[in-house]
């Protein structure tokens, strides 16, 4: 779907409000979409209101929506994993599918879907790398995937989509380079774990836009969405580099790390290789995928 084929196709974020969504907003914006975000805060004149576990949903606009895009979830990463958290981020991503799925009737202009999920859905095989005909694995992320997948395959019944396996995504500001930033530009950053462990990454550029490919090609099917793979010390050590801060510390003991964070320290524990060729297969390229570039883009002055 392109803009000149409809003239202002109208696009609805679901989760809208976030890292991702925001990014997303001004790019589909900056090429002649209308964009609606719901959000269970509407204060913006493009907001609608909802409330998925309360089932409520402002339905004005939703016979005008051609894209859906959903990208609801609980930040895993925020909290420690109690079992309250994990329920908490398991519904907010699978009841509130369910709900949309449950709204695509009133959606009578809906062309295409797009569902989030997350590339830690694979299982613990290190040096393995994981492509999406791949099974899910057992822990408690790609149980999380699985489920949500199974919501989103009820969407993808009703109008045609696709779901992406998103990986961490670095930006200039907020999110997982945020956080790794912080310490190194406190002087007292450095690898974690053995440093070994392999991270799947993508530019959010990148990421809003593959979705913006997607829509516009009519994506099918399930694709894993990074740029690139490294180690956790080599985006440490060039991290360190582009902040001009040195690196003096031993690593951080894998131990340490769980006893601080608890079960999430998979998030930063975890080793993970996984393919992007299927989705570069479908012509998309990547502007960044190397780390540097990456770097570059958000650092490097004038
Ligand atoms: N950022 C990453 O590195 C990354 C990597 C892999 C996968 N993903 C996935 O991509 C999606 C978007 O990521 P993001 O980084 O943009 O997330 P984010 O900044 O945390 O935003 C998530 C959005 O979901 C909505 N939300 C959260 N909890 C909700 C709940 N209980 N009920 C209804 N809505 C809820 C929030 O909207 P309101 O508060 O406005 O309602 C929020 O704006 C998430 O599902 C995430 O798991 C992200």
């Amino acid at each position: 779907m392109s803009v000149e084929q409809n003239q202002t196709p109208t696009v609805l974020i679901a989760g809208g409000s976030g890292l991702i969504g925001s990014a997303l907003t001004q790019h589909f914006e900056a090429r002649g979409f209308k964009v609606f975000k719901l959000t269970r805060s509407a204060t913006q004149a493009n907001h609608l209101f909802w409330d998925p576990k309360a089932k409520q949903i402002d339905t004005t606009q939703l016979d005008q929506i051609d894209v859906l895009i959903n990208l609801v979830g609980e930040n895993i990463g925020s909290k420690r994993w109690t079992l309250k958290r994990k329920a908490q981020i398991l519904s907010s991503r699978v009841q509130s599918t369910h709900f949309l799925s449950s709204l695509i009737p009133q959606m009578t202009n809906l062309q295409y879907y797009i569902g989030a999920s997350g590339v830690n859905c694979y299982e613990n095989l290190s040096g393995k790398v994981f492509t999406e005909e791949d099974t899910y694995g057992t822990d408690f992320l790609a149980t999380v995937v699985k489920e949500w997948e199974a919501a989103h395959a009820l969407v993808l019944k009703q109008v045609p989509g696709s779901i992406f396996r998103i990986s961490m995504v670095l930006a200039a500001h907020g999110g997982s380079l945020q956080l790794m930033k912080l310490p190194i530009s406190l002087g007292i950053g450095s690898p974690i774990g053995t440093g070994k462990q392999i991270n799947p990454w993508i530019h959010l550029d990148d990421l809003c836009r593959l979705l913006l490919f997607a829509v516009e090609q009519k994506l099918q099917g399930t694709y894993n969405a990074l740029g690139n793979y490294d180690t956790n010390t080599e985006m440490t050590q060039l991290l360190a580099k582009w902040l001009r801060r040195p690196l003096i510390l031993p690593k951080i003991p894998a131990f340490a790390l769980r006893l601080l964070l608890g079960e999430r320290a998979i998030l930063v524990l975890s080793d993970l290789r996984a393919s992007n060729e299927k989705i570069k297969q479908t012509g998309f390229s990547f502007q960044y995928s190397t780390l540097d570039s990456a770097f570059e883009s958000f650092f490097k002055k004038g």
